[in-house]
């Protein structure tokens, strides 16, 4: 097998998902695939729900309002959304932008889990419910917010440890005062994590 940049190991991803027709039904309702945009270097990996219209109509994760207000969140830690990878876990729109439904983040979760095994990063904000409990099913979002957890993953035969910092959802906070500001207050943890790990010396809270 010829040596792949984490660039083409990532399209090959994608193409897979095309290949393997995954979620049809939404597909078809869909203008196009959100695979996942950033840096695959990078070691933090933001993953939210599902496309909205805007993310829908660019191709691009996270540009719409929701997008905006995680850009926002970004400048206040100094991270550069470049600096970092942005994907979803359900990579169509559903329609009129309905919550995914269990199977089709059952069917997108393999896809997923290949791009985390290429991009290998020490750091998974998962923002919302929907990201968090693809790696911790137990989990209350209203409860676990803001609270990093080590995690091994295992997908296949390389398993590797991460920091899942489960977030609540930018667009769920983005008009409601109380949550947005317990999201900025979570999302301002997010340094200390870095430089902990960078310093091997990582104090999880929970
Ligand atoms: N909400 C998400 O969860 N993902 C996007 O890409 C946009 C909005």
């Amino acid at each position: 097998m010829p040596f792949l940049s984490k660039n083409e190991a990532l399209e090959q991803v994608k193409q897979n998902i095309l290949k393997d027709k995954v979620c049809p039904d939404l597909a078809a309702g869909a203008t196009q695939l959100v695979f996942g945009d950033g840096d695959p270097n990078s070691s933090i990996v933001f993953i939210g729900e599902a496309p909205g219209k805007a993310e829908d109509s660019t191709g691009l994760p996270f540009v719409g309002a929701a997008g905006k207000f995680l850009n926002e969140m970004l400048e206040t830690i100094d991270l550069k959304r470049s600096a970092v990878y942005i994907t979803n876990i359900v990579k169509y729109r559903p329609p009129n932008n309905r919550d995914p439904m269990p199977e089709e983040k059952k069917a997108f979760l393999p896809y997923l889990q290949q791009q985390l095994e290429v991009i290998q990063p020490k750091i998974v904000v998962a923002l919302g419910r929907h990201a968090a409990s693809c790696f911790l099913p137990q989990l209350k979002i209203s409860q676990d917010h803001g609270h990093a957890k080590r995690i091994t993953l295992a997908f296949r035969d390389q398993p590797f440890t991460i920091v899942l910092l489960p977030l609540f959802h930018p667009a769920a906070a983005l008009y409601n005062g109380s949550m947005r500001q317990t999201l900025i207050d979570d999302f301002s943890l997010i340094p200390d994590i870095i430089s902990q790990l960078d310093n091997s010396e990582l104090v999880l809270n929970k």
